[in-house]
């Protein structure tokens, strides 16, 4: 079994076959999903398409993009969506200096303010980066030992790598690794610390080399699985059984 552990199955990419996509994620042993909300719109949406399927887990919180729109009322209401049982992490958050659709000022601050909320709520931290290790990581090293999360989509070196896992973080090995130029995430993905691996589609985007080009979706987090069971010289089943196991450990999940 396998667990999808970052999708946005809750957006309008879906709206045409959604249960479908779940099923066919299902039929291919990719049990469980977790959707991730990056505003208040697709925050919402995550939890109450989760509340629909027992298999279906949800996160909230403001991605980087939207960081100058994060205003008091918002985190009011994702400060009540933390409270409910479907929801088991906070983000994405993070910062993001690759298509900087908030001021880095915005960025730092909003990522700041929902970190002391993902301390208050003792809530693991889904964390985006686009070309931001550099602000993130002192961020996190910071608060060492009072968050721990998930590096999503993870495109640092393997120094990096090591850096995360120091601090306790998991690290979510996606699509990219598939790509035949990614040699640095197959480098991490080869180095990285079994324990610390987490698989995610990141759908609709970031679709793995089989269907490049086409849309993503959970059930192709296998070609994930099978290409880190190839890079590491072990059997997909493998990735599968240690990957579900380390979300049971990060997310306080039973499954
Ligand atoms: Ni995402």
């Amino acid at each position: 079994m396998y667990i999808d552990s970052h999708a946005h199955i809750q957006i309008s990419q879906f709206n045409s076959d959604r249960e479908a996509v779940i099923k066919r994620a299902i039929d291919a042993n990719v049990s469980n999903i977790l959707i991730i909300g990056f505003d208040l719109e697709s925050s919402t949406n995550a939890v109450h398409l989760a509340e629909k399927h027992d298999n279906l887990y949800a996160t909230v919180g403001m991605h980087p993009h939207g960081a100058k729109d994060l205003t008091p009322d918002i985190l009011k209401t994702f400060r009540q969506l933390l409270n409910h049982t479907k929801v088991i992490a906070l983000g994405e958050i993070g910062l993001d200096y690759y298509r900087n659709l908030s001021p880095h000022r915005a960025q730092k601050d909003a990522f700041d303010t929902q970190l002391d909320l993902a301390e208050e709520f003792k809530i693991p931290i889904i964390v985006h980066n686009r070309d931001a290790y550099m602000d993130i990581l002192p961020m996190l090293e910071a608060r060492s030992g009072k968050i721990s999360g998930v590096l999503h989509c993870f495109t640092g070196n393997v120094e990096m790598m090591h850096r995360s896992v120091e601090l306790g973080f998991y690290i979510g090995i996606g699509g990219i690794v598939t790509y035949p130029n990614a040699k640095d995430v197959q480098s991490v993905a080869q180095q990285l610390p079994l324990e610390h691996l987490l698989i995610e589609t990141d759908c609709p985007w970031l679709t793995p080399q089989f269907r490049r080009g086409k849309r993503n979706e959970p059930a192709y987090v296998i070609a994930v699985a099978d290409k880190i069971a190839e890079l590491r010289d072990t059997s997909v089943e493998e990735i599968g059984k240690i990957t579900t196991n380390n979300f049971n450990n990060l997310f306080g999940t039973d499954l």
